[in-house]
C-alpha cells in the first residue's frame, strides 16, 4: 500500500508475542472467573489472535471507545460508544487493547470498570509507546515497545483505514501531515 513507509513488526514477531502473553494469562487466571474485554475497534485483531491461544475458559465482551476522532493526535477525551453487556461484579477483568500511547484511554477505562465491583482489573496491550505517556497506567501484560511513530495495521487505523494490514507498519508522514 502506497501510504506505508515500512514494516515495523512482522507477523512472526506478533505471533510470538501473542503466544507468550496467552500462556502467561492462561496460567495467571487458572481456576478464576475471567472476563476479557476487548477495546474496539483497534483491539479486535489482537484479541482474536490472543483469545485463540488462551487455554482456560473465559467470557469475552467488547467496549467501543473513541479518543482520537479522525486525527493522529489524542484529544484526551474518552467517549464510551459501546459498553459491555457482561456483569463483571465479583469477576476478574482483563482489558485487551491495541496500544498504550498517552495512557489516557486505559486509565479512564480501568477507573470506570473498577466502580462495578470486579475482583481485579488488569491490562493487556499488544503495543507500547512509552515515550508519549501522560498518565502512569500499570500495564500488566505489556506487548512490543515501539518508538514515537504513528503506526497502522494489526487493528490500528488511520482515518478508519489500514486495520487489515497483518503487520504493524509505519505510516508515511506526508499522509497525516498534509
Ligand atoms: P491513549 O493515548 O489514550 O491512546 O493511550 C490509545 C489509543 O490511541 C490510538 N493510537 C494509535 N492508533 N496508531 C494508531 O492507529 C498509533 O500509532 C496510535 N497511537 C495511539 C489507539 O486507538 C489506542 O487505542
Ligand atoms: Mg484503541
Amino acid at each position: 500500500m502506497g501510504a506505508i513507509e515500512r514494516v515495523l513488526i512482522t507477523k512472526e514477531e506478533l505471533n510470538k508475542q501473542v503466544k507468550e502473553m496467552a500462556s502467561r494469562i492462561s496460567k495467571d487466571y487458572e481456576g478464576k472467573e475471567l472476563v476479557i474485554i476487548g477495546v474496539l475497534k483497534g483491539g479486535f485483531i489482537f484479541l482474536a489472535d490472543l483469545a485463540r491461544e488462551i487455554t482456560i475458559p473465559v467470557d469475552l465482551d467488547f467496549m467501543s471507545v473513541s479518543s482520537y476522532g479522525n486525527s493522529s493526535k489524542s484529544s484526551g477525551v474518552v467517549k464510551i460508544i459501546k459498553d459491555v453487556d457482561t456483569n463483571i461484579d465479583g469477576k476478574h477483568v482483563l482489558i485487551v487493547e491495541d496500544i498504550v500511547d498517552t495512557g489516557l484511554t486505559l486509565n479512564h477505562l480501568v477507573e470506570l470498570l473498577k466502580t462495578r465491583g470486579p475482583l481485579s482489573v488488569k491490562i493487556c496491550a499488544a503495543l507500547d509507546k512509552p515515550s508519549r505517556r501522560k498518565v502512569d497506567v500499570q500495564v500488566d501484560y505489556k506487548g512490543i515497545e515501539i518508538p514515537d511513530e504513528f503506526v497502522v495495521g494489526y487493528g490500528l487505523d488511520y482515518c478508519g483505514k489500514y486495520r487489515n494490514i497483518p503487520e504493524v507498519c509505519i505510516l508515511k508522514k506526508d499522509v497525516y501531515l498534509k
